[in-house]
């Protein structure tokens, strides 16, 4: 029984291994460069908006300290006040550590955290713009917080992920929370039906009791999908993406009026893609490591409609590059578990946060619990 638990653990960390192999992030820097973390072992500084579509190269901006993506579910957010980016599940092997690349400084710390039953395995969160402060919805439904603080540059002193509440969401509740005027909205809540959202008040940690309802003929659908807020040159954010799984559009609800506008739907239609926006652009990272762009124009709905998707030049001979190293090097090294540190990233995830599902691993996953249950190991 021993020796068939250690054949089966032995199985179980090797095919992980080589299925998992890591992903990469995008984010801003707060002079909204687009910055690709994790792509062919490196990081990159891609620029700004107007040379996404054209410029051959980026500038490589990999340096010591840096997280070696190669966790499941990697995640980015800028804070926007501090320049800074925060990376949640960038190393594997410590799990509880979020590393922090200080943009102006060009440099990388890492900050502990402790994570209480706060689980970093599946959630959806938010960095709140002005309060710097994580919100989010963990694996067993409760909403959770991380105070960032000012932080630039990790200290000494972990930080702690507090339990704040339970949100009234049925039980079986997918996540797709977007900020906005320091309220979390959380949309495809229960029968809510089209255009409608439930709302967080950041300032005042509570749980409105009505629906916040955004009517209007180009309301967005009620469906699971993704969500990332637009950036304001200084102050909070007013607006959010919408990408639901269906691809019937992409819709930027603004908060202020209540009105939603639309873009064109993403022309990979891949539902395990993140998105991260600008001020004036909306990106996609797809879970082939591939990056897409659709430039946004505030106020002109006639430009939004026609806009068009665009691959971030610089950055495509990066994914190809990243996919064949990380199968080699998982392959000739099967077995070892250490040996993933160094292979570089192919297979992106949920910018929000829940990392993407890998089918056969969960399903590795789900015979490793069985034959916990089994008490085999
Ligand atoms: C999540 O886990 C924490 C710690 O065990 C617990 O306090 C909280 O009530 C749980 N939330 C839900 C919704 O079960
Ligand atoms: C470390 O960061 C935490 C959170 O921002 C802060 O409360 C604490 O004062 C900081 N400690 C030092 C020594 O800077
Ligand atoms: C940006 O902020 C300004 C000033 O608060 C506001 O008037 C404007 O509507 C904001 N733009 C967006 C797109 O949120
Ligand atoms: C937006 O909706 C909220 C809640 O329904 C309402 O209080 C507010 O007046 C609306 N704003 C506008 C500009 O219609
Ligand atoms: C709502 O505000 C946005 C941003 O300022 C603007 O582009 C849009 O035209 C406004 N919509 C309505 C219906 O007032
Ligand atoms: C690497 O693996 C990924 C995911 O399985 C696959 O899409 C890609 O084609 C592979 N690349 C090479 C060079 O084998
Ligand atoms: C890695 O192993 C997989 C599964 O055995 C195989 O399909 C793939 O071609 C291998 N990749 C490389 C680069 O050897
Ligand atoms: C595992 O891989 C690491 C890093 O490549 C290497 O140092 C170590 O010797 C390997 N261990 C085994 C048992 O192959
Ligand atoms: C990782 O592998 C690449 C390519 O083989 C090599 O250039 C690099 O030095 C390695 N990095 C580490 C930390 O071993």
């Amino acid at each position: 029984m021993l020796r068939l638990a250690s054949l089966v653990s032995l199985l179980f960390l090797t095919l992980s291994q080589t299925l998992v192999s890591g992903s990469p992030c995008v984010s801003f820097d707060a002079n909204f460069n687009l910055l690709a973390l994790g792509f062919g072992g490196k990081d990159w500084n891609v620029g700004t908006q107007d040379v996404w579509a054209t410029a051959t190269t980026a500038t490589d901006i990999t340096t010591t300290g840096r997280p070696p993506f190669d966790g499941t579910g990697t995640t980015c957010y800028l804070a926007q006040f501090f320049n800074a980016v925060y990376v949640l599940n960038g190393d594997a092997k410590n799990p509880n550590s979020i590393y922090i690349y200080d943009a102006g400084a060009k440099s990388w710390s890492t900050q502990v955290t402790t994570p209480g039953s706060f689980s970093y395995s599946s959630f959806d969160a938010i960095l709140d713009h002005d309060t710097n402060v994580f919100y989010a919805l963990s694996t067993n439904g409760s909403l959770y917080n991380l105070d960032m603080g000012t932080m630039k540059t990790a200290n000494s002193t972990a930080i702690a992920w507090n339990n704040v509440q339970q949100p009234p969401f049925p039980a079986n509740y997918k996540p797709v929370m977007a900020l906005a005027q320091n309220h979390i909205h959380f949309l495809d809540v229960g029968t809510d039906g089209p255009g409608n959202a439930r709302i967080f008040v950041i300032h005042y940690s509570y749980f409105q009791p009505e629906v916040q309802s955004y009517p209007g003929s180009k309301t967005f659908p009620a469906t699971h999908g993704q969500a990332t807020s637009f950036f304001n040159q200084t102050g909070v954010q007013q607006e959010f993406a919408f990408i639901p799984d269906d691809f019937s559009s992409t819709y930027v609800i603004n908060v202020e009026n209540n009105s939603t506008r639309t873009l064109p739907p993403p022309t990979v239609q891949d539902t395990k893609s993140s998105y991260v926006a600008g001020i004036t652009s909306l990106v996609q990272l797809d879970s082939a490591g591939s990056v897409f762009f659709v430039p946004y124009t505030p106020g002109d709905d006639t430009v939004n409609v026609n806009a068009a998707w665009s691959s971030v030049k610089s950055l495509v001979g990066l994914v190809s590059t990243a996919n064949l190293q990380s199968n080699s090097t998982s392959n000739s090294t099967s077995g070892n578990q250490t040996s993933n540190s160094n292979s570089t990233n192919s297979t992106p995830s949920d910018h929000d946060g829940a990392p993407s599902s890998y089918p056969v691993t969960s399903g590795l996953v789900g015979l490793a619990v069985l034959f916990a249950i089994l008490g085999f190991f």
